[in-house]
């Protein structure tokens, strides 16, 4: 890993064993995109790429005919001056001018990696991890200086970016657009993957041919969403899971973000990504400085598994900070659908109870423990126990779990308030409201203003009363609703542009607070399931909750399509009963399980309910949990066989060094009489002989080449068991 910088031509050549990313200043001085791709050699200097000659209707913004920016490849475009693409950062100046264009200045390489000043990134564990390169760029007459930050990592093939823009001048400018990265690709000849959905169909995959033109997502729901999440594959056309070129591009960031990929008529790609720019403007007096959040970008020749397991590590290793990084999970025991808010302190202890007989280490309470909190009308804001159905308090609830020989954990909801409550009687210019307009309500809740620095003090000496007085190991932190009328109350009209960013700011800083004040506790976050599964908030939070829909079936398609993104370790997951809350489908215990086990596994019912046999069942599913977790949710993962192609879904992990591997096949219908189905596995060792569930010895290289069928002498099983039913298959060098 390292940095080559050829002084002379002012190229800037970074590398590791598996990516190289070249950039250099071009002819008028602004900084260009020379090559990202394939490691080449660093020495390599690259001339003749980005000058094209002038053409009729290009402009050439020198003296030099031949130049033209928009043929150019750009690392952070400008508006204005001769490229007619989307820029990556606009600014309106005090004379009301929106061209910029900036010139490469200096620039300064370290080891390690700078923090991002009140917003979440990812970080070195020791400086010779990655090198960092700040290029220092200026306009003189808009008075603005742009740096760009790259770090090169040298354990994953992946590059960090992120941009800040400073005002150099005298008098206040506006940032109106301020994208996280830029690239200029050469050629158009990708597939765009996205991740989208709905609640309860969260993040799959879906893709779609790069063309001329613009393809985009984004969100404008102040949080990064359920519709589309903030992260982007593009793949060549021939790219699968197991080979091919890639590129995956992660935002770290919570609110509304926008990734484009546009294309012009000589076939230049230029892909950004970043907040996004609609209602987004922000002040910068003389001196300020705006830190863009940061980008992820991956890269692989060796197809989406690689890609993927690359991003999983890094964020294990560089993103994820909180004491359970790369722990095994607590198995946990979750209220939600067991009860709603319908409970006393008698009905939780025996759920917990249950919970502690079948060998579950943490208990959960979920919505409905504060205020006036009997149903969804009421309470939030009013982070005090409602000691109506809890008379002994969290304090004494908590207090008597741990007796129970479990952990205890509780749910919050911070950035919200109800009408109906003491909060917002006492402070109705504390929300998010236009005036004179109505106030839009989301399960009849509005969102806290959370760009004020009050709002959040409020929240956080309410929260810390009740979390300081417990012994608390876990909190679940939701959302439930998207921000409408986004106008923060009594402040000056230049304010609400900056408005939705601060929100996120402020929630990042009360995670903060938190963090730093009860530094053990383990965090999951939640946005009525998976509606703020993002790289941000991984910073913040280790794991999340994937989706409210925990049918199991549902589940398959859901983890399948968050796993391209996002590790196991980070995707909450829960048995729930059967027949399913959100479905009606109805699933055996073990094939329910079974999905759970490829995220942080835990259950969420009332275990008193389930039968006998159930229970039985649920006992043995923790033993194998507790044996295996830490491979399910750190071992590389493949995904072998995609639920949104066959009939049978199937995916895999293996133990770093390989003497351990689990593989899932889930079937979602019974075919009868078909011929024989096999699954090829992937990343065993070729020569080593495995066990099959203790019983079947056969060679790794057989079962990557061949494939793992049907064992033995049993019937096949997706032949003769039901819809929706699943195998699990330990293999053991
Ligand atoms: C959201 C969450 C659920 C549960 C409820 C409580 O929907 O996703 O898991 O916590 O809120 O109100």
């Amino acid at each position: 890993m390292g940095i080559k910088v050829h002084e002379t031509e002012k190229q800037f050549h970074l590398y590791n064993s598996k990516l190289s990313y070249v950039i250099g200043e071009c002819r008028d001085g602004e900084m260009g995109q020379l090559y990202f791709g394939r490691r080449i050699n660093e020495n390599q200097i690259i001339y003749g790429y980005q000058t094209l000659a002038g053409r009729p209707l290009c402009c050439a913004v020198t003296d030099d005919e031949n130049y033209t920016k928009e043929l150019a490849c750009l690392e952070y475009p400008a508006f204005g001056n001769g490229d007619f693409h989307g820029p990556a950062y606009e600014i309106i100046q005090p004379n009301g001018s929106r061209v910029t264009n900036l010139m490469y200045d200096s620039y300064r390489i370290y080891e390690g990696k700078k923090p991002i000043p009140g917003l979440p990134a990812s970080y070195v564990n020791t400086d010779s991890e990655a090198t960092t390169l700040e290029i220092v760029c200026i306009d003189d007459v808009a008075k603005i200086e742009v740096t760009l930050y790259y770090t090169i990592w040298e354990n994953y093939s992946i590059i960090t970016r992120h941009a800040s823009i400073k005002n150099i001048g005298q008098e206040e400018v506006k940032l109106t657009k301020a994208f996280s990265c830029c690239l200029d690709l050469p050629d158009y000849d990708y597939d765009w993957m996205q991740f989208e959905g709905a609640w309860g169909r969260e993040r799959y995959p879906h893709t779609r041919s790069i063309e001329k033109g613009i393809i985009s997502i984004e969100s404008m729901r102040g949080h990064s969403s359920a519709n589309f999440n903030p992260f982007i594959i593009m793949k060549r056309k021939n790219t699968d899971e197991f080979q091919g070129e890639a590129m995956g591009i992660n935002l770290v960031y919570s609110g509304n973000f926008m990734a484009k990929a546009e294309v012009d008529n000589y076939g230049k790609l230029r892909f950004t990504m970043g907040i996004n720019p609609n209602w987004f403007a922000w002040p910068l007096a003389s001196a300020e400085e705006f830190n863009t959040p940061e980008v992820i970008i991956s890269y692989t020749k060796n197809g989406l598994n690689d890609l993927s397991q690359n991003i999983h590590g890094f964020m294990n290793n560089n993103l994820v900070r909180s004491p359970y990084k790369k722990r095994p999970r607590p198995i946990l025991l979750n209220n939600w659908e067991a009860t709603e808010m319908e409970f006393d302190e008698e009905k939780i202890l025996n759920i917990a109870k249950k919970g502690a007989e079948a060998g579950v280490e943490l208990f959960v309470l979920d919505d409905g423990w504060f205020g006036k909190r009997d149903d969804d009308y009421a309470g939030l804001g009013d982070w005090y126990v409602n000691t109506n159905k809890l008379p002994a308090g969290i304090t004494g609830l908590a207090k008597k779990v741990n007796d129970l020989g479990l952990d205890f954990g509780l749910w919050i909801e911070p950035e919200m308030v109800n009408p109906d409550s003491d909060l917002y009687r006492a402070h109705p210019d504390w929300v998010l409201a236009a005036p004179d307009r109505r106030r839009t309500l989301g399960r009849h809740q509005m969102v806290l203003d959370f760009s004020k620095p009050e709002v959040v003090d409020n929240i956080y000496h309410q929260l810390y009363d009740v979390i300081s007085k417990a012994n608390i190991s876990y909190i679940k932190w939701d959302m439930n609703r998207s921000i409408t009328e986004c106008f923060s109350q009594n402040v000056a009209p230049e304010y609400q542009g900056m408005v939705y960013h601060k929100y996120i700011f402020g929630v990042y800083s009360l995670y903060e607070r938190l963090i730093q004040d009860f530094p053990d506790i383990l965090f999951e976050s939640c946005a009525s399931g998976g509606g703020r599964f993002d790289a941000g908030m991984l910073y913040y939070a280790p794991q999340a909750w994937c989706s409210d829909d925990t049918d199991g079936h549902e589940r398959v398609k859901i983890q399948y399509g968050t796993s391209y993104g996002y590790p196991i370790s980070s995707i909450g997951a829960h048995v729930s009963k059967s027949p399913n809350n959100q479905t009606g489908r109805s699933m055996d215990a073990d094939d329910r399980a079974n999905i759970a086990c490829f995220g942080t596994f835990g259950y969420e019912l009332d275990l008193n309910e389930v039968s006998e046999a159930e229970f039985e069942q649920v006992k043995k599913q923790i033993v194998f949990m507790k044996k295996y977790r830490e491979l399910f949710q750190y071992g590389t993962l493949y995904r072998l066989q995609s639920p949104f192609e066959k009939n049978i879904a199937s995916w895999m992990v293996v133990s770093e060094d390989k003497k351990q591997a689990i593989v899932v096949m889930y079937k979602t219908h019974k075919t009868p009489n078909i011929g024989m189905e096999t699954i090829k596995l992937q990343g065993l060792e070729e020569n080593t002989i495995y066990t099959v569930n203790g019983k079947e010895k056969i060679y790794g290289d057989f079962l990557m080449e061949r494939g793992l069928g049907t064992m033995g002498s049993d019937e096949p099983w997706y032949m003769s068991d039901g819809d929706f039913t699943s195998r699990m298959f330990i293999l053991e060098a």
